[in-house]
């Protein structure tokens, strides 16, 4: 009798340690959500003026973007990615990809050339994976006129700055492993790491999906594992 209140007390209170853990988490990734501008604090990436280009930078909710500058992001994006897509398991269509592009919780990053034209944007959210707060990158997509010359690379360490300034876990993001240049952009040159939540490490089926989910952990998720983890509440892909 003794032992076994005593167990169900320990249960309760690792329920209550769990929530406790899950409210911070949460509460990270509204403080996130609530900034008015993430890059405020790094006035020095607002500006990429290396290799010919001459590129301001701005940080804006979708909800603060016109809709000349959302229809141009989906062109893009389409120009860029629907061949890819439709080699992936997943299709193209373009009225996902629109929501997507349009939901409540999208944040961008825009690149403007010569401050009157954009010509690459990040598309990213705060958000919950698998029980970690993490800035999770759904798009990065540079015309190809800006390409090799350094400023996808700009962006990404911005994207890594602000997860590290609002305390996120990590940067994530998923790539097609027929997307060669992406996938060498992220893993080679940016040193992304297949993450522990990617298919191809659940020892079945990573093979037969045409995708991998990448991250780089931030100061706050170093050496931490999520599947280890005892707060990880269930796996959201
Ligand atoms: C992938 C992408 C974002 C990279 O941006 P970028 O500004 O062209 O890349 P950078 O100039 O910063 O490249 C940095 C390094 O990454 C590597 N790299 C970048 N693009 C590469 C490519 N296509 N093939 C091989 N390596 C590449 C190189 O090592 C490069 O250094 P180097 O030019 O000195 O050799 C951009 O090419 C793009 O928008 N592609 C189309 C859309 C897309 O596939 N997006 C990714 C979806 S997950």
């Amino acid at each position: 009798m003794g032992r076994k209140s005593s167990k169900a007390k320990e249960k309760k209170q690792k329920r209550l340690e769990e929530r406790a853990v899950m409210d911070a988490v949460c509460a990270k990734v509204e403080a996130a959500n609530k900034l008015d501008d993430p890059l405020e604090a790094f006035p020095l990436f607002k500006k990429y003026d290396r290799n010919g280009l001459n590129i301001s930078i701005e940080c804006k909710k979708v909800s603060s973007l016109d809709q000349a500058t959302v229809d141009w992001a989906f062109e893009l994006t389409k120009t860029n990615m629907e061949t890819l897509y439709e080699q992936s398991e997943w299709g193209w269509k373009d009225r996902e990809k629109r929501d997507e592009l349009t939901d409540d919780r999208a944040w961008y990053l825009i690149a403007w050339e010569e401050g009157s034209s954009p010509v690459a944007f990040i598309h990213f959210r705060f958000d919950v994976e698998c029980g970690d707060e993490v800035l999770y990158c759904y798009e990065a997509q540079l015309e190809i006129k800006v390409r090799r010359k350094g400023l996808g690379k700009f962006l990404i360490q911005i994207l890594q700055l602000m997860a590290n300034s609002t305390q996120m876990k990590k940067v994530m993001l998923t790539v097609f492993k027929h997307n060669h240049g992406a996938y060498q952009f992220f893993r080679e040159a940016l040193q992304f790491e297949i993450d522990e939540t990617s298919p191809s490490m659940s020892g079945c089926c990573g093979d037969d999906c045409s995708y991998e989910i990448l991250s780089r952990r931030t100061k706050y998720g170093e050496g931490q594992h999520t599947h280890s983890n005892s707060h990880s509440g269930g796996c959201c892909h």
